[in-house]
């Protein structure tokens, strides 16, 4: 089996014509901790790292960069090559880039869709200096990177032929939704169910559909789900529990559009153990053991038609 190129899903950058409500969204939903910037961007904290979510103000709500965190001790410049003998093109960044994010080294390239993706070393770890907005919260992040996103692309094959082929991600599992909803895979660089999920959904969209941080308490998914319940902040899908993770969550609708999940329990996968599953729901399987009803929400912001995005 191939080695992933990534250790881990490092950190998210979106721009957003609402940066500015992420401090109240993060901070009470998640209790999360902000880092406000100077040129109006909100740095999310949700570990010891110097940020996981940056939310750039800009005219739309866009995914800007996918952060993935080089495998401790490999030299940064072979991980590089390696994407280039693949044919992939890789800019390395000049060091006011790098420090922008926080790391040592940064290298950037496109996804067959133009999603940008950044390759970093380095990062600055401020430790034990991450105080969530609640004396219980803690998420789980370190080996398993930041929690993982979803990207809707407009083509699964093209997409697995770049993120499994090119990029050496693991199919832990693929779900066919079927006419209405689509085909999702999810892709896996440690032992995180999924870092990625592709999903292909009818109406050629692309676009960061949601993000899923994990707490590391039961009880903290449920504080934050009352949170949500009382406030003003739209339930995108009530608590439930997955079949694919196993995790037991909850999804909101963000101010920049994409939804954030916050979720617990879920299982870890073993590579030697582990076989890829179809859960094909055309043919009557199950994605949900329970629990998580879809609400009537609007069209995501952070969502658009391929062909405007060029
Ligand atoms: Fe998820």
């Amino acid at each position: 089996m191939r080695e992933p190129l990534f250790h881990s899903l490092g950190y998210l950058g979106v721009t957003s014509p609402r940066a500015a409500d992420w401090p109240t969204f993060a901070v009470d939903v998640f209790g999360m901790e902000v880092v406000p910037r100077d040129d109006g961007t909100q740095l999310m904290r949700w570990d010891d790292r110097a940020f996981r979510l940056a939310v750039h103000p800009g005219e739309e709500d866009r995914i800007a960069y996918v952060g993935w965190e080089a495998p401790h001790g490999t030299r940064f410049a072979e991980i590089v090559s390696e994407l280039e003998r693949s044919g992939v093109q890789v800019e390395s960044e000049p060091a006011e880039v790098a420090r922008a994010r926080m790391v040592r080294e940064l290298a950037s390239f496109e996804d067959p869709f133009g999603i940008r993706h950044e390759l970093f070393t380095g990062a600055v770890e401020f430790d034990r200096t991450f105080r969530g907005a609640r004396s219980t919260t803690a998420f789980r992040t370190g080996p398993q990177g930041l929690g993982h996103a979803v990207l809707v692309i407009p083509d699964l094959d093209v997409g697995m032929a770049f993120y499994e082929g090119v990029l050496g991600l693991r199919c832990t599992d693929i779900v066919k939704h079927g006419d209405e909803l689509g085909t999702m895979c999810f892709l896996r660089c440690n032992t995180r169910h999924h870092s990625i999920a592709l999903w292909e959904m009818p109406g050629e969209l692309l676009g960061l559909q949601h993000m899923m941080v994990e707490s590391a308490d039961v009880d903290e998914v449920g504080r934050a789900y009352d949170v949500t319940l009382r406030s003003d902040w739209e339930l995108s899908a009530t608590l439930g529990r997955h079949v694919g993770d196993e995790q037991m969550s909850f999804y909101t609708r963000s101010p920049s559009g994409f939804d954030v999940e916050l979720g617990c329990d879920s299982i870890d996968i073993d590579d030697a153990q582990w076989t890829m599953r179809l859960i094909d729901r055309t043919a009557g399987a199950r994605n949900e053991v329970w629990g998580h009803q879809f609400q009537p929400l609007g069209p995501q912001s952070s969502l658009r038609p391929v062909r405007t995005v060029a």
